[in-house]
């Protein structure tokens, strides 16, 4: 057969296969169905915690194992390890339909092997490095028969404040949906029915980023244009990339529960988005609606989340506790619960468990993918990948930049501070408390201990905790400095201070850090300050004093040694900020992609009766975008292919990127646009294209984009996605505040 041939086959065979696959599931979707009692069919829906590592409040309701032989149990969350998810998988197997239980977990950013936090790995902008470590995460829970897990959250969140900032991608749409793909694609692999392969869920659908004030579980209210430009694109994207299942969320959006929104998931999601995978409610939220005052009671609340088009109840238990009345009550179509149940049970088939309902609770694969060394190494990469250098000062007396230190200059150097020997805090919240984190997880002591070879040249004082008002330990610490000559300060939030239900209105380091930095400072000796959180914090005098700053977030099980990979220059730092550092929390919310205004900011000293505040700059201590590295890069002119292009045609944009500076290196060239006269104000300019290359000293490359003509359009009012004529500037460079620039206009 010539390759010509084959290629045609292969069009026109494959999608007529996957046509006769879902045309056979659906066959059997319908038989089982149509053998189900209504009581059955609801249990499906019914979606249960096993009684550790929760998240919310749980109702202790007697023996849960008989409701799963009675059919009424369709998922549960919760359950870790093979053992026990095969163990209740027996349990569903001596129901009347022997219908499997779906097990559902939350696997963030790792489930043996921890990850970097989401935020932190999104500062790596590496969207295969962020398939892979999803991968990884996949291949390690389904072996302990995990079905589904929870992840991604692609919410855009652009409030610091709000403590779930560490579970997604940070505030910008573009770099968002990117990155929702991406970890769609590394969660459901080679495709659902895969050994090694997970349920994706794209959650909170949506809008809970936005909840005012940065106060989790708050209400959220904004333009529905808004929404679609700013919140659902990531959304959109996890939906393209084929994702299984969607999670609503708490909070209301304009006056609606999300999860009794009609508009958000029947109208948008199943309608317009023709989403036919699950929709699953968030932990309790369906009972939640009565205290929203949206619904009177658990039963009203039931009809009010299943007629909006939530397909499964987690933990309200409000589904198995009144649909069936409902429906006999003729309050329900039967139609609305055959639906619900048609894409659970889609996906029982779709994942293999009528087959075998044990298949991915495999104590041995488990064993065998949970010890596997090239995980422990992606693991490294990726965290080295996560780290932002957000300063790096030549220092007179060295002459040089503080940072890579050298590993083999017979220096004495003293770690300081709380978190230098912290073991499980590393790992984030969103992780879990393996029994022998102890010795899996890398310390930045063990870190440096091994990047060294021993620990001869190192002394260590602990400083401080990490809150609390206590300062006896400056004294050891000074003591220790004085012996040293370069200080490593190592401080930040407590990983269980981001996560959910953390909302924080001051972003300060907590408890007396800060001034042990200053008494390190006061030494005279250089000083590098590693700062470890969940979210960006505000730390005006450490970036004002400290010659060299790293941003290390929670870097999961590889910490210490990614870490210091970059101390001491094994890994030239490469990452860039996912959201903008404030200077204050009063600058809240901020981000780089605001609307123009009429009365624009012109700079941080000249600011009368323009959109400014009078004891504040506007400016962000860090903006979207910034992170440095050990080389410099220089970016030559911007080209365009154009200077005017047609509406359905896509610009080829051009530049050529040279590392100036002795080190090899990798740099994220991030292009943006600005739209700028139009019918709807326009952000002062918005990503559109990112391309992360790697340069040895001295290199150049060209860099190409392709601008396709959705990139120049937007949501009008009516929401339609529009293009309109007129100039555009396009900007490229190193963050978002790109100066090399150049115009086209559209015809
Ligand atoms: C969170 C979800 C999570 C669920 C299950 C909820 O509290 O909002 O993101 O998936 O709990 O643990």
């Amino acid at each position: 057969m010539n390759f010509f041939r084959l290629v045609i086959l292969s069009f026109t065979v494959f999608p007529c296969t996957l046509f006769a696959q879902h045309a056979s599931i659906d066959k059997k979707v319908d038989s089982l169905l149509s053998l189900m009692t209504l009581e059955e069919k609801v249990g499906q829906l019914n979606q249960l915690s096993s009684d550790f590592a929760v998240t919310g409040p749980i109702t202790k309701d007697g023996d849960k194992q008989d409701r799963v032989r009675q059919g009424k149990i369709g998922s549960y969350l919760n359950v870790t390890g093979a053992a026990r998810t095969r163990s209740l998988q027996e349990i569903a197997m001596q129901s009347r339909l022997r219908i499997p239980l779906l097990f559902a977990q939350d696997v963030i950013h790792g489930y043996r092997t921890i990850f970097p936090i989401p935020l932190a790995e999104a500062a790596s902008w590496d969207l295969s490095a962020m398939e892979q470590t999803a991968r990884i995460a996949a291949v390690e829970a389904a072996a302990s028969g995990i079905h589904w897990t929870f992840a991604p959250m692609v919410d855009i969140a652009r409030d610091p404040r709000w403590g779930r900032v560490m579970e997604g991608a940070g505030e910008d749409s573009y770099l968002g949906s990117s990155i929702a793909a991406a970890r769609v694609k590394g969660f459901q692999g080679k495709g659902i029915g895969n050994i090694d392969a997970v349920m994706a869920c794209a959650k909170h659908f949506a809008a809970y980023g936005a909840a005012e004030g940065g106060r989790d579980y708050n209400s959220v209210d904004m333009s529905v244009r808004k929404l679609y430009e700013v919140y659902l694109p990531p959304f959109k994207a996890a939906k393209e990339a084929g994702v299984a299942s969607f999670m609503n969320s708490f909070n209301d959006l304009n006056g609606i529960p999300a999860t009794g929104s009609s508009f958000l998931q029947r109208k948008l999601l199943k309608g317009d988005w023709n989403f036919n995978g699950i929709v699953v409610s968030d932990w309790g939220s369906v009972g939640e609606m009565v205290n929203h005052g949206f619904a009177t009671d658990l039963k009203d609340a039931a009809l009010k989340a299943m007629a909006a088009g939530s397909d499964m109840d987690m933990e309200s238990r409000a589904y198995v506790a009144h649909l069936a009345d409902l429906v006999k009550e003729k309050k329900i179509d039967i139609l609305l619960i055959n639906d619900a149940v048609k894409r659970v049970l889609y996906k029982k088939f779709e994942l293999g468990l009528f087959e075998d309902p044990y298949r991915f609770s495999d104590e041995k694969r488990e064993q065998a993918v949970w010890n596997n060394p090239a995980h422990v190494q992606v693991a490294r990469e990726m965290a080295r990948k996560s780290i932002v250098l957000l300063k790096n000062e030549k220092l007179p007396a060295l002459n040089q930049a503080v940072l890579p230190l050298s590993s083999s200059a017979n220096k004495k150097i003293a770690l300081i501070g709380p978190l230098v020997k912290a073991i499980g805090e590393n790992n984030g919240f969103w992780s879990y408390a393996w029994p022998d984190d102890s010795s899996r997880v890398v310390s930045l002591w063990q870190g440096v201990i091994n990047k060294l070879g021993n620990a001869s040249s190192l002394i260590y004082a602990k400083g401080c905790e990490i809150t609390g008002a206590d300062t006896s330990g400056f004294a050891a610490a000074r003591k220790t400095a004085a012996l040293a000559d370069i200080l490593i300060v190592s401080v930040g939030e407590l990983a269980t201070m981001s996560g959910e239900a953390k909302s924080r209105s001051q972003l300060q380091l907590p408890g007396v850090q800060e001034q042990l930095v200053k008494e390190m400072v006061a030494t005279g000796k250089p000083v590098v300050v590693l700062i470890s959180a969940g979210r960006p914090l505000v730390f005006n005098w450490i970036a004002d004093h400290v010659p060299a700053i790293v941003y290390t977030w929670w870097l999961g099980t590889q910490a210490g040694n990614a870490i210091a990979d970059v101390l001491f220059g094994d890994y030239n730092p490469s990452g860039k900020l996912p959201i903008t550092f404030p200077r204050s929390e009063g600058q809240i919310p901020i981000y780089y992609n605001y609307l123009s205004t009429g009365r624009p900011f012109k700079s941080d000293t000249d600011n009368t009766y323009v959109t400014a505040y009078k004891d504040l700059p506007n400016s962000p201590r860090y903006v979207f975008g910034h992170g440095l590295s050990y080389t410099t890069f220089q970016y030559g002119a911007l080209q365009v292919n154009t200077s005017t292009i047609s509406k359905d045609q896509p610009l080829q944009v051009s530049i050529t990127v040279t590392n100036t500076g002795n080190t090899a290196g990798d740099e994220v060239v991030q292009l943006y646009l600005q739209d700028v006269v139009s019918s709807i104000v326009r952000p002062v300019r918005e990503l559109k294209a990112f391309e992360k290359i790697s340069l040895k000293p001295g290199q150049s490359k060209v860099v190409h984009f392709t601008l396709e003509p959705s990139a120049f359009s937007y949501y009008n009012d009516s929401l339609a996605l529009i293009a309109e004529p007129g100039l555009f500037h396009i900007y490229i460079g190193g963050d978002s505040q790109a100066t090399q620039k150049a115009s086209v206009t559209l015809l």
